[in-house]
């Protein structure tokens, strides 16, 4: 199957061609970690890497997926009338719940189509392979029935998926980097107002470094969740100082002056405080060329990842403890929500394949398994393409 195009196999599996072809990228965030359900900022950038989608409207109500990657499930078809998220449908629910959610909104997604998937951003690596199908969905659904979707909006349907069908509780920065992302940019958002910046990514002479940890995870199934509750009870903890809305609102040297009892929330707290600020610090070094300073930053939030707010673990800290270790290195950290799946690391162009060579020999002699390197090249976001042979 390898050497025929996406079309090719659409025709096979669907028996007609395809008419449409998308794609949306998955993303990193440079920093900015755990800081948007607390109403802060974070600085992520879309990938090249991402997932495909070809497809075709049908004349009836019927809604038939297919994917490359999950070629064992064979084609998932739905009746229009049923969208119901069904755990058996797997990996297809994030493109069910997508037509639900807009459905549900008012647009008029009145017959069905063949939907051929496939997505090259490894699952459960914490690179947001799932926000990439949302979006890709999205556009896809977007382009067919002419919904004319403000794109805003609909990466707000992406994270209504995700918390409403799928039952994450995640924030808005993956969907957002996946529809709003821009080649060679970073893009600061503010997650409270969805105010939002691109910042060119100059780092002439680094390369980013994506260093998987194959250390599977669902968020589902993940501390997300119990972290964001906790987030929440030290919200409620601090209004009796300060009548904040979100924990985005306080600055350290407020935090700092309050006494707390509890110190588990006091942590969690601290990281929501401290992080936003040095997004935004990372933001000012990034624009002012102070690239050492940006590498610190990061360092800086994956210490606070790990001790304050406990997402880390030992297959992340070993990768990212690793990385600080070898010369010609910026800065890393973990990426994403945590409990496995990757980190980043600003390595000098020249030194990449040394630094390649030596982590992955360590992590392995720690973990017991391989860690996965990829290197990062930043592009644009969710959007229809033309038909290409990949
Ligand atoms: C996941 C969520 C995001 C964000 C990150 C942590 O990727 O989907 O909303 O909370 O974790 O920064």
């Amino acid at each position: 199957m390898t050497d025929q195009t996406l079309e090719q196999i659409f025709e096979q599996q669907f028996g007609q061609p395809s008419t449409h072809r998308f794609f949306a990228p998955g993303r990193i965030n440079l920093i900015g970690e755990h800081t948007d359900y607390n109403g802060g900022h974070v600085f992520p950038c879309a990938l090249t890497l991402g997932t495909h989608a070809i497809a075709r409207k049908r004349d009836d109500q019927v809604f038939r997926f297919y994917s490359l990657n999950f070629e064992a499930d064979g084609i998932i078809e739905v009746s229009g009338d049923d969208l119901t998220h069904q755990p058996v449908h797997g990996w297809a629910n994030y493109a069910k719940g997508m037509i639900h959610v807009l459905r549900e909104a008012g647009y008029q997604i009145d017959e069905g189509c063949d939907i051929l998937i496939k997505g090259d951003i490894p699952n459960g690596a914490g690179l947001s392979s799932s926000a990439s199908l949302e979006l890709v969905i999205g556009v896809l659904l977007d382009t067919l029935y002419e919904l004319q979707l403000d794109r805003i909006e609909l990466v707000k349907y992406g994270q209504q998926v995700e918390n409403q069908y799928i039952g994450v509780n995640s924030g808005i920065m993956d969907q957002f980097a996946i529809g709003m992302g821009k080649a060679g940019s970073g893009l600061l958002l503010d997650c409270e107002t969805l105010d939002y910046t691109y910042a060119p990514l100059d780092l002439s002479g680094y390369t980013i470094i994506i260093m998987n940890t194959n250390k599977r995870r669902e968020l589902a199934d993940s501390k997300y969740n119990e972290r964001r509750s906790e987030c929440e009870e030290a919200l409620t903890y601090l209004q009796q100082y300060r009548p904040y809305a979100t924990l985005g609102q306080w600055s350290t040297v407020e935090f700092e002056a309050v006494p707390f009892e509890d110190e588990r929330l006091q942590r969690r707290a601290r990281h929501a405080i401290s992080e936003n600020e040095r997004t935004l610090q990372a933001l000012d070094a990034l624009t002012e060329g102070r690239l050492e300073a940006f590498g610190q930053l990061m360092n800086a939030s994956h210490r606070s990842l790990q001790v304050d707010y406990a997402v880390t673990g030992q297959e992340l800290d070993t990768l990212v403890e690793a990385a600080w270790s070898q010369s010609g290195v910026l800065g890393a950290r973990m990426t994403g929500a945590g409990f496995g799946g990757c980190a980043i690391a600003i390595v000098e162009d020249e030194t990449v394949e040394a630094f390649m060579t030596a982590v992955g020999r360590q992590y392995e002699a720690a973990i017991g398994y391989p860690a996965s390197f990829y290197t990062a090249t930043v592009g644009d976001g969710a959007r229809e393409v033309e038909q290409e042979v990949i």
